[in-house]
């Protein structure tokens, strides 16, 4: 009856269905940033009441406004950005879904970063495309480890800058390798960057991707992640390189049948970035100060390690491999009420990793590293 671009089993596994039933006292897999306690501006939202934004102005690419809006964003940052090379979607998801349209054919492939963010397969897999992986090496920083040509059918390849959940950073040696291989091979480069407003350590001014290297290049970024907004859907693709003009036509074109971002969030979005600024320090204090909590609070562990992570929200934790990572984050939630993600979430190894969200409410979080330092040092 249904098409094979779904999972054939839709049940929930075992975590879920443990979890929906005792649901955790201490969460620390929350991603959700207006449900952990940040204070947001009383008069963050006024500009998406304003009466302007009573008539309908659709544009397949993104509202002009709102497509220097991100440029005007973008410069912040140190990047140059032509607003018309900007296209403005609802979401990163449906970007992925756009930018897979356009690059493959059914049963094409894009290759996609593993341990990285779980939505990839299934992004891929409801635009009738395959996802590939390639490995990032964890003896390497989790830097990527191409293959020396692409598989078959290849058409782009996707990289997370910092990657979710290792919250790492592509190096510049990385960065100049994947734009040139993607160049040298004919594929498009689909660059994930909605954490790089997320510097853990305050000395590190992470740069933008978009507009380096010979590669058709795609950036990818949100107010999901930028402003701590994923409720008012909206999120930006930057294109650069060679064949710009045609992808954006040809984009423009996908988007037509859709036209799904809101005019109101497209009119405010310029007061929107400027107003959301203290969002993100209170984000950025918040994760900068729970890693360092959780730093010290495994530092006497032995054989239990922090993968330092470069930017934003997650942390990854190494644990000597003699307990499965799902049995002990189902002992975690029914003995000690914390939720936590096992490894084999993010694609990582199914014993000895851990990911935990930086996110959460500080006193949940503190009490949650207790009780789970508690166990690791039981192992
Ligand atoms: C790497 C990465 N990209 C994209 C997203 C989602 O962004 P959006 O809400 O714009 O679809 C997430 C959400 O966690 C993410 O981790």
């Amino acid at each position: 009856m249904f098409s094979r671009r779904l999972p054939p089993d839709l049940a929930p596994n075992r975590l879920a269905l443990r979890r929906a039933a005792l649901p955790p006292r201490y969460d620390l897999t929350g991603s959700d940033p207006t449900r952990a306690g940040i204070v947001y501006p009383a008069e963050l939202l006024r500009p998406l009441g304003e009466p302007r934004g009573l008539v309908h102005e659709p544009d397949p690419r993104g509202h002009p406004a709102a497509r220097a809006a991100v440029a005007v964003e973008a410069r912040r940052r140190g990047q140059p950005v032509d607003p018309d090379a900007v296209l403005l979607t609802a979401s990163t998801s449906e970007a992925y879904a756009l930018l897979f349209k356009l690059l493959c054919d059914p049963g094409e492939a894009v290759l996609v970063p593993v341990p990285s963010y779980p939505l990839f397969e299934h992004l891929a897999a409801l635009e009738g495309v395959r996802a590939v992986p390639y490995r990032l090496d964890p003896d390497q920083r989790f830097q990527p480890a191409l293959p020396d040509a692409p598989p078959p059918g290849a058409r782009a390849l996707v990289a997370v800058h910092p990657n979710n959940p290792t919250g790492t950073l592509l190096d510049a040696a990385s960065g100049a390798a994947l734009t040139g291989w993607c160049a040298r091979h004919g594929l498009a480069l689909i660059v994930d960057e909605v954490f790089l407003d997320y510097p853990l350590d305050p000395a590190c001014a992470p740069r933008s991707l978009a507009g380096t290297g010979d590669a058709l290049t795609f950036v990818l970024g949100g107010l999901s992640k930028s402003c701590g907004l994923p409720q008012l859907k909206l999120a930006w693709t930057i294109v650069s390189g060679p064949e710009r003009a045609r992808a954006l036509e040809a984009l423009a074109f996908a988007a037509d049948s859709y036209l799904s971002v809101g005019t109101p969030v497209q009119l405010a979005l310029g007061e929107l970035l400027a107003a959301a600024r203290p969002v993100r320090e209170a984000i950025l204090a918040r994760c900068r100060a729970h890693l360092a909590l959780l730093r010290a609070a495994l530092a006497p562990l032995p054989g239990v390690s922090l993968v330092e992570p470069d930017g934003g929200w997650s942390a990854v934790l190494r644990y000597p491999a003699v307990a499965d990572g799902e049995d002990l984050a189902l002992a975690l939630l029914e003995q000690d009420r914390v939720a936590v993600h096992p490894g084999w979430f993010f694609d990582l190894p199914a014993a000895g990793w851990l990911v935990v969200s930086l996110l959460p409410e500080p006193a949940e979080f503190a009490e949650g590293v207790a009780r789970l330092v508690r166990r690791l040092a039981r192992l």
